[in-house]
Parts: structure tokens; C-alpha cells; sequence
């Protein structure tokens, strides 16, 4: 685990389950229906309860009728989860031909600054892409870390980021790409915890 001060953001890696953290959104890897799926989508599903599913059925209904793309996220109902709020963000699916850092970082960007519309202080990631979706695990965290810390101390409600991650293998890949952070982020103080 590495946690970093920028800006005044925290900025944190932890391992374990998302739908467990006491924060006040967290991310759900989603698929652009926005209709569930498996990984962290089914987690949040399970233990969130039918109150999402049903929140993200009336997005579908609205706001979104052909579904969420690829870098765009939305918010809903967190149901039973201890966070107040899912923010729902739309990875793109890795590919060997076609460079999509740049959806995969407007995943993060949008899910923060859909955070600060809701005022959220803590927003907690799980590492888009990086499942199902095939994104190599130590891209995906230089992607994840290097927007965070280019968006985060923007948003004005934004106090804590935390990647929670789910194999030892991400959260080491996730430490290697906070600690890899040069330039103002070094003036912060650094714990490694
Ligand atoms: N908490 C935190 N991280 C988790 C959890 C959890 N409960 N479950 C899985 N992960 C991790 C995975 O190990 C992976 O590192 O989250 C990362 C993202 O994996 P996926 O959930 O597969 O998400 P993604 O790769 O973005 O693929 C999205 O998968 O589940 C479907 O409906 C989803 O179609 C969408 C696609």
C-alpha cells in the first residue's frame, strides 16, 4: 500500500473490495449498457441490491438511450453500499492495434468530476480495464495515477482518492505508478504505509 499527498488530495492504494469502502462514491467498472455484468459490476450489484440496477434502467430510459460510451461515467444510488453514491464509468476494452489510453483516461476524469457535481470528499477506484477488459495491469495504473493527480486537485470538494485493489499483483502495479510520480506531487509529504 502507498499513499501521497498532492495539492492538498490524498491519494492512496489499499487492497481489498470495493463495495466495502466507507467513502462517499465509488467507482463500478461498468459496461456501457450499464445493465451489470461480472467483476466489480457484479459486486456492486450483489451487494449493492436493486435499487441501482433499477436507477441505471431509468438512465437507460432518459440520459442514455444507445448506453454510456466508452470514458463517460454517471452517477446513481449507492442501495445498501456503505458509499452514498456509484459513480458508473465506462472503460474502453483493451486493443493491440488502436491506442484508447485517452478513453480510459477520461474514464477517471469524468468519474472525478462527476464526484465533485455530487461534492463528494473521498471517491474510491477499482483499476478500470484491467479485468475483463484486458488492459495491461501496469498501464492501466500508470493511466489511472497520472490522471488522478492532474484531475483530482481540481475538483474543489475532492479530499481523498483511494484505488482499492484486488490481487497483490494490481496493487503492486498501482504502488509502482504512485511512487513512479515525479514533479509536484514529490513536494507532498510520502508515506508508504
Ligand atoms: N473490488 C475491487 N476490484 C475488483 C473487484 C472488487 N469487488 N472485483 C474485481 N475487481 C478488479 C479486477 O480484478 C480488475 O483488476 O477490478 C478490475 C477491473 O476488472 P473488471 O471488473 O473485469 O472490469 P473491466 O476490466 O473494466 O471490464 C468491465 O466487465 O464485469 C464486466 O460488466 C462489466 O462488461 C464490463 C466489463
Amino acid at each position: 500500500m502507498a499513499g501521497r499527498d498532492v495539492e492538498g488530495v490524498r491519494i492512496e492504494t489499499v487492497p481489498g473490495d470495493i463495495t466495502l469502502q466507507h467513502v462517499d462514491a465509488i467507482v463500478n467498472a461498468a459496461n456501457s449498457s450499464l445493465l451489470g455484468g461480472g467483476g466489480v459490476d457484479g459486486a456492486v450489484h450483489r451487494a449493492g441490491g436493486p435499487e441501482i440496477l433499477a436507477a441505471c434502467r431509468r438512465l437507460r430510459e432518459t440520459r442514455y438511450p444507445r448506453g454510456l460510451p466508452a470514458g463517460d461515467a454517471v452517477a446513481t444510488t449507492a442501495g445498501r453500499l456503505p458509499a452514498r453514491h456509484v459513480i458508473h464509468a465506462v472503460g474502453p476494452v483493451w486493443s493491440r492495434h488502436d491506442d484508447r489510453t485517452d478513453r480510459l483516461s477520461s474514464a477517471y476524469r469524468r468519474s472525478l468530476e462527476v464526484a465533485g457535481e455530487l461534492r463528494a470528499a473521498s471517491v474510491a477506484f477499482p483499476a478500470i480495464s484491467a479485468g475483463v477488459y484486458g488492459w495491461p495491469i501496469d498501464d492501466a495504473a500508470r493511466v489511472a495515477v497520472g490522471t488522478t493527480i492532474l484531475t483530482a486537485p481540481r475538483i474543489e470538494s475532492i479530499r481523498l482518492v483511494r484505488f482499492v485493489l484486488f490481487s497483490r499483483t494490481a496493487l503492486e502495479a498501482f504502488d509502482r505508478a504512485l511512487d513512479g510520480v515525479g514533479g509536484s506531487a514529490r513536494a507532498g509529504e510520502r508515506t508508504r504505509i
